[in-house]
């Protein structure tokens, strides 16, 4: 991971602005209009059998199944239990990972395995907090996916739970931990696109599997699925296959597309930013297609206010999800400054770099006559010169990830495991979890009374 730059190193490059531009040459140097690589330098480790660190899958769906691929690909990891609710999933993993593995319903069978170094949390979000904090306590190391809870006042418990027993914890918005996400951070910490002024982000989607209609299995039923386990603190309904797979449509159980989508947005951006976040939300939107039982929103417009602080100045981000874009869909994450803007990927970014000009356009020129107009260029001769400098640097930088990067979520796990072997600090622990969980919990907050709700972000409580 980058070194982060001490705070009188980034707030000198923060407030000398243009003047600051100028004296960073691999950036700001010319040519503009160019491609550069963003390269990641993988290290051949290896290690012996009695050095491997032994994880097991709590919640073997969709996104533990790609979780636990990315992890097992760091070198130095085993993987020896898998729990899960509904006997599909524990098939699956052992099609995909063999016949030794434990395979329980149980998570704290799991748990009590001795030979078990972590876990990997990735139940629905109503499960995160009980389970995160019941591993901690058994004494594992706990890489617990996102959003870290499902309701503010879960937050303390996992951080608590993280700092009495000192066991490391990793959150699971692997997006920041990405390349393109790391070269944003460094270009907005040299004064890429001058004093923040808003963040653009926007997901449209135009898919059943996008709108998180989930496929249900023909064999799904009281006996393959543990149905009241699921359940858990939820109020207790009878049995519906559509709950247990397509639990994101429901308050119950899930976060709405704010806990789902805007969480990751938040992670990348208080991580570039260096920000705890926003002040203040206030959201609209509603159910406006997949009318399937679902009492979330899927379309959701939020507005999010951040205050000044030491490391950004007081700017706007709008959150746009829509669940029906006839457009055929799409995403983008843009941070728009004074003097530029930079669209952020996990294996891509793009800068683009402009300098606003004070000269007069012709729009308003057109009311004076010739000779007025005349004496108003003579006298703006010298910002003309100004803005003609200042147009030398200007222009557009790509990055694009090398061929062979293995993406964000290797990327997140290896950090994960470097905590574990001590040679290196969580990326995203409770604290910056909670944050980004909080302030997308946020928007639910708003949405649901239907008023702007105000929110301390460095405390973690809503004001
Ligand atoms: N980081 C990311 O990019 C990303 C992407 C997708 C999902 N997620 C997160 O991962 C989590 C899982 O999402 P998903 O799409 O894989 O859902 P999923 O429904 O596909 O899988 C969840 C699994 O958890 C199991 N489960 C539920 N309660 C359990 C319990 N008490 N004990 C053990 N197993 C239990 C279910 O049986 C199910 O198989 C969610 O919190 C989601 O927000 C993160």
């Amino acid at each position: 991971m980058k070194k982060k730059a001490s705070r009188r190193t980034f707030l000198k490059k923060a407030t000398l602005g243009s003047a600051a531009l100028s004296s960073a040459p691999y950036v700001f140097g010319a040519p503009y209009h160019e491609t550069r690589l963003l390269k990641r330098d993988y290290r051949n480790e290896s290690f012996e059998a009695n050095d491997q660190i032994q994880i097991g899958l709590i919640g073997a769906g969709i996104q533990g199944i790609h979780d636990t691929s990315s992890a097992l690909q760091v070198p130095g990891v085993t993987l020896v239990a898998v729990c899960d609710l509904y006997n599909g999933r524990l098939d699956r993993a052992k099609e995909l990972w063999g016949n030794d593995l434990l395979l329980t319903r149980d998570y704290r069978e799991l748990l009590a395995q001795k030979n078990i170094d972590a876990v990997i949390v990735a139940t629905p979000d109503h499960w995160h907090m009980k389970i995160t904090v019941d591993a901690l306590r058994a004494g594992k190391a706990v890489y617990c996916e996102k959003p870290m809870v499902q309701r503010f006042d879960e937050g303390k418990d996992i951080i608590e739970a993280q700092r009495n027993t000192g066991r490391i914890c990793q959150i699971g918005s692997q997006g920041m931990a990405s390349l393109g996400n790391e070269k944003a951070k460094q270009l907005y910490e040299e004064g890429a696109i001058g004093e923040l002024v808003m963040l653009d982000m926007y997901s449209d989607r135009y898919s059943s599997e996008g709108a998180w209609q989930y496929p249900i299995p023909p064999d799904a039923s009281m006996e393959t699925i543990d149905f009241d386990t699921f359940l858990g603190k939820a109020p207790t309904v009878p049995y519906e296959p559509k709950r247990f797979f397509r639990w994101r449509n429901y308050r119950d159980y899930g976060t709405g597309v704010a806990g789902d989508l805007f969480v990751h947005a938040f992670s990348t951006l208080n991580y570039v930013i260096g920000s705890h976040g926003p002040n203040r939300a206030m959201a609209t939107g509603g159910l406006r297609y997949w009318d399937d039982g679902r009492d979330v929103p899927d379309v959701n417009i939020t507005l999010y206010d951040y205050p000044k602080t030491d490391t950004h100045a007081a700017f706007n981000a709008v959150f746009r999800i829509n669940f029906v874009a006839g457009n055929g869909g799409g995403s983008g994450f843009k941070l728009v400054g004074t003097e530029g803007v930079m669209e952020i990927g996990q294996n891509s970014l793009t800068l683009e770099r402009s300098k606003l000009n004070m000269i007069p356009g012709k729009y308003s020129m057109i009311a004076y006559t010739e000779a007025t107009q005349q004496k108003i260029r003579e006298e703006y001769a010298t910002k003309m010169a100004e803005a003609r400098t200042a147009d030398l640097k200007t222009g557009t930088l790509t990055w694009n990830a090398q061929k062979d990067y293995k993406g964000a979520r290797y990327d997140h796990f290896t950090n994960f495991f470097e905590a574990i072997r001590g040679t290196s600090k969580v990326i995203q622990d409770p604290i910056f979890g909670m944050r980004a969980a909080g302030a997308a919990l946020l928007a639910n907050e708003s949405y649901f009374k239907a008023r702007p709700v105000t929110w301390d972000a460095t405390k973690m409580q809503l004001t």
